[in-house]
């Protein structure tokens, strides 16, 4: 007689889950993985390791609650708790809402992320390691996010710059952008806001802590100086750096649909947001994310 098995027992095991690459350098798409329900210790060990290798894991067709999202999350590391807390869902404070949409004459979300590339909160002392982002709507055009690996971008560089970068620091200010990206359509920082955020140095290279790949950490946004460097001259050379470091080969753009799950890890890629109809069409994401750690080198 043939045993019986019951639904509990048909838990996914690793051998069942599959990773294809979606670029050479970048974001492996997964399946096989249900994210709403409890995901077993091996299979979390293997879903890290590949956000560590590529960057990115894309999954398909996920039904999340908020607590599943959360709990899912929570398996990555302890989250955050952003400080905008307007834009949390209600009952949910881990879960910070992005989208255009008003209701009821106000916002429910905060508007998408910055159109230029960067690592999640590199202004501070501890960045964050990474985040899961949850489409629920997205437009059938625009408001791709597109990701950038970093180790690629640094691995392809000239060996002098490779030198050169790993014996830098990068200055990230916080203050300093504020200034100059938001003085005519937000309200200025007042000195206690600014005190709380002074500029940091993180080595312009970092270390993956999980694989030890090299990876570059500039940021579009908030790298001001490479220490010891005048603004003028390192503002060149992030552009230049940059520019490189997100050519075509090195990127992976997602086209958004309603229920797919996004894993990305800021060590070792930065992201930015691409622009959509926001007057005539609905985003509506829930992102968490994940505390980091320090940022090291050890070249
Ligand atoms: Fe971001």
């Amino acid at each position: 007689m043939g045993s019986i098995v019951m639904p509990e027992a048909l838990s996914k095991d690793e051998s069942e889950i599959t990773f294809t690459a979606l670029t050479p350098h970048i974001g492996s798409l997964v399946k096989g993985i249900d994210a709403s329900k409890p995901v077993p210790p091996a299979v979390m060990a293997r879903l890290r390791r590949e956000l560590a290798d590529r960057s990115v894991l894309v999954l398909r067709d996920q039904a999340l609650t908020p607590a599943q999202h959360i709990a899912l999350s929570r398996e990555f590391g302890p989250l955050e708790k952003h400080v905008l807390s307007d834009f949390c869902l209600p009952g949910h404070p881990e879960i910070f809402v992005v989208s255009n949409i008003i209701e009821d004459g106000r916002h429910i979300g905060a508007h998408g992320g910055s159109k230029r590339y960067h690592s999640d909160l590199s202004y501070l002392p501890e960045p964050s390691l990474g985040s899961l982002f949850y489409c629920l709507e997205c437009p059938e055009e625009g408001g791709e996010t597109a990701f950038a690996s970093m180790f690629a971008a640094f691995d392809a560089l000239p060996e002098a710059r490779k030198t050169w970068l790993a014996a830098r620091n990068g200055v990230h200010d916080y203050v300093w952008n504020y200034e100059r990206a938001h003085s005519k359509n937000r309200a200025p920082l007042t000195e206690e806001q600014k005190a709380k955020t002074p500029p940091v140095l993180h080595p312009a290279v970092r270390t993956h802590p999980e694989n030890g790949r090299p990876a570059l950490f500039i940021s579009e946004i908030f790298t001001r100086t490479f220490d010891g460097e005048n603004e003028a001259e390192s503002q060149a050379l992030v552009r230049e750096i940059m520019e490189f470091a997100t050519q075509p080969a090195f990127v992976y753009e997602h086209e958004w649909r309603p229920r797919d799950l996004i894993i990305w890890d800021n060590r070792s890629a930065v992201h930015k947001a691409m622009p959509f109809d926001e007057e005539n069409t609905r985003r509506r994401m829930h992102r968490t994310t994940i505390t980091g750690d320090r940022p090291f080198f050890d070249g």
